[in-house]
């Protein structure tokens, strides 16, 4: 390994801080990249992105708010052409599974040239101690659409653990792990989960899609909306309604319970009202 740092793009966000401080856990230096950091990047002005790959062999890359916005694909493939004319040796992408925008960034990666390695992840588990559905989670409900559909949802503690496997570790080039949970869950039996961990009922709330994009677009507005129904209405429709093994290959473990997630959250913290 050379002494260079990683390069992590969203290295505040939900990923890109666990596989931070994992790899500097295990002594290798990081260079965050987001828009406060030291070196700042921004996805909305391509003269951020040349002087925080510059110095770095390896780099993984989360697109924010997701690769489904308009100018996303596009955007991520003018930045492999940077990396590229940088001299990056090994790109590790987050992918979602079975979005078609999240499809088409996995081929700009294949195609640019850069020895990659693809993240193709389900639906996060920390999105409820961590994201939008924490809210709702603290008021005792899970507003959920896509009816009895099962997800095999995952943690990201081994999202990221796949992630600082693959960049620094050999034998991960060229992969492209599909990494889930180790079984299919509906969003009801989640709820019952979180009760129990809790101590509480968190009642599940079956929604329609229509409902789901009154919510989000409540806090952030028609068109914010109009893309994550869409991407809910993609994911959900029974495409990813199978486990696959991404974390078993990459690690040789089987991934973590959304039992012992929550358990681990709790304990954290997650929902106590002032965290
Ligand atoms: N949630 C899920 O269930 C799920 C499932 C599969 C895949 N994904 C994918 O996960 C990705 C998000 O990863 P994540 O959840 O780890 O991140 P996240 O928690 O959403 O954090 C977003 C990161 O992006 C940075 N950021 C925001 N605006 C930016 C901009 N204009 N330029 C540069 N950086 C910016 C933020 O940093 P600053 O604000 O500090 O700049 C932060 O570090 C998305 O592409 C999504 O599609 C999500």
């Amino acid at each position: 390994m050379t002494d260079q740092p990683i390069l992590i793009i969203g290295a505040t966000g939900k990923t890109g801080s666990r596989v931070a401080s994992k790899l500097e856990a295990k002594g290798v230096a990081v260079r965050r990249g987001a828009r406060r950091s030291e070196t700042p990047f921004d996805w909305d002005d391509p003269s951020t992105w040349a002087p925080v790959l510059t110095g770095v062999s390896k780099a993984y890359v989360t697109y924010f708010p997701d690769l489904a916005f308009p100018g996303a694909v596009e955007k991520l493939e003018a930045f492999t052409k940077v990396a590229v004319d940088t001299g990056l040796k090994h790109i590790v992408l987050l992918s979602g599974r079975g979005e078609h925008f999240a499809s088409m960034g996995e081929e700009v990666v294949r195609n640019s040239g850069l020895p990659f390695t693809i993240v193709r992840a389900a639906w996060f588990a920390q999105n409820f101690s961590e994201g939008y559905l924490r809210d709702p989670i603290l008021g005792g409900v899970l507003p959920m659409p896509g009816g009895d559909m099962p997800e095999p949802i995952i943690d990201i503690d081994d999202i990221a653990d796949v992630v600082v496997a693959a960049l620094t570790e050999e034998g991960h080039l060229g992969e492209r792990y599909e990494v889930t949970g180790p079984r299919l869950m509906t969003f009801a039996e989640m709820a019952e989960v979180l009760s129990t961990t809790l101590g509480r009922h968190i009642q599940h709330v079956p929604i329609t899609f229509e409902d789901f994009h009154a919510n989000v677009a409540a806090s952030g507005g028609d068109f914010v909306a109009e893309v994550f129904t869409q991407i809910a209405r993609e994911t959900l429709d029974g495409r990813n309604a199978y486990t696959a093994d991404g974390v078993e290959r990459a690690l040789g473990r089987k991934p973590r319970d959304f039992a012992a997630f929550a358990q681990t959250a709790m304990a954290a913290g997650a929902w106590s009202a002032a965290a």
